[in-house]
């Protein structure tokens, strides 16, 4: 599959009263065209604002301090998301890439309907009134709803609705590339599962590629093609779902995927502790005081994200050849 996003050394932080402090720390990952990506890790680890330096929405006191983001369009020009100006990513944005945010659900404008916020962008866009209409009772109906809906206020729908209304948004301009972010999380699990089902059928019927932020492990072994674990900004391990819930490598991983509930009951191995804050994080590899596998490098060497085979990369020192001889 040819890259559609290619993101190299991307960090980003915190800024506070004395320093600065990373948030998302150098960060490599390549996003194959038509996939998706699940990008999971526990609250805290780094996965929303990973999300919106990519979208360049960062806020104060976040703060961007390196990287390069290409998106690779259909016509081979790569753009680098973080040098284009305002007006070129004005652009870009919706035409090619489409953001939801986490709790947005709750961002509709409850004075308006539903055809209103809509059709807004759509004809900010230069499409007619007529054709914003169409198109977005056509992305209304991607995600099962009726175009009837139009006119109604967020009030009169349930979460379910709202949360479909937002996705259609996002979708109706058929971007190449969907980041969202915690998109079922206060949904019920039939909800859940009908969503994401939906957005599988957007990604099949656009050809559009998605990241879909979460820290359920269990909304990414529903929908994605590949994983990549989150720990304390960094990406712990990257794979297929197949390779990762299977055999996962990474301490952390193992942790994750231990404390799914199982729907055969049985007791769940949950992760001891929890995500250090970017203020504190511990030396060397981040998960260590946490890891059941420590052993002596890893308190002091920051392990780095290597391949294991061509479709699998971890970050560990007990998959480093060199850091175990010297152990
Ligand atoms: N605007 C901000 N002001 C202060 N701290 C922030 C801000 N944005 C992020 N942080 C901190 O940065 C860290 C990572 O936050 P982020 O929202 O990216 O995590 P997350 O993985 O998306 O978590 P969650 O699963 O809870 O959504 C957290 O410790 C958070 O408190
Ligand atoms: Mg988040």
């Amino acid at each position: 599959m040819p890259t559609l996003l290619e993101i190299r050394g991307l960090s980003a932080g915190l800024r506070g009263r004395r320093s600065v402090t990373q948030v998302v720390s150098e960060v490599d990952l390549d996003v194959e065209a038509g996939e998706i990506l699940g990008v999971v890790g526990e609250s805290g680890c780094g996965k929303s604002t990973l999300a919106t330096a990519i979208m360049r929405l960062l806020v104060p006191p976040q703060v961007l301090q390196s990287g390069a983001i290409t998106l690779w369009l259909k016509d081979g020009v790569g753009h680098d998301l973080l040098q284009l100006s305002d007006s070129e990513l004005r652009q870009l944005r919706w035409r090619h890439l489409s953001y939801i945010p986490q709790g947005s659900m709750n961002s509709l404008n409850p004075v308006l309907r539903v055809e209103q916020q809509m059709t807004d962008t759509l004809i900010q866009h230069g499409l007619s009134i007529a054709e914003a209409r169409s198109r977005a009772a056509a992305a209304l109906e991607l995600v099962n709803l009726e175009a009837k809906i139009l006119n109604s206020y967020p009030h009169e729908l349930s979460g379910g609705m709202r949360q479909r209304v937002i996705i259609a948004a996002a979708v109706s301009m058929h971007p190449a590339l969907i980041v969202a972010d915690e998109l079922t999380t206060a949904l019920d699990v039939v909800t859940q599962r009908q969503i994401l089902q939906e957005l599988a059928g957007i990604r099949d019927e656009l050809g559009a590629t998605i990241i879909l932020i979460t820290h359920d492990m269990g909304v990414v072994a529903q929908i994605a093609d590949r994983v990549a674990v989150m720990y304390a900004g960094k990406i712990a391990e990257l794979g297929s779902v197949n390779d990762i819930f299977e055999t996962p490598l990474h301490p952390y991983s193992q942790g994750l995927i231990g404390s799914i509930p199982r729907e055969s009951g049985g007791r769940i191995e949950g992760l001891p502790g929890e995500a250090p804050s970017p203020w504190n994080y511990p030396t060397g590899c981040r998960f260590h005081p946490r890891c059941p596998n420590i052993f002596d490098p890893c308190r002091e060497r920051i392990p780095a994200l290597q391949t294991q085979d061509s479709a699998r990369w971890a970050a560990c020192h007990l998959y480093d050849a060199e850091v175990a001889a010297d152990a």
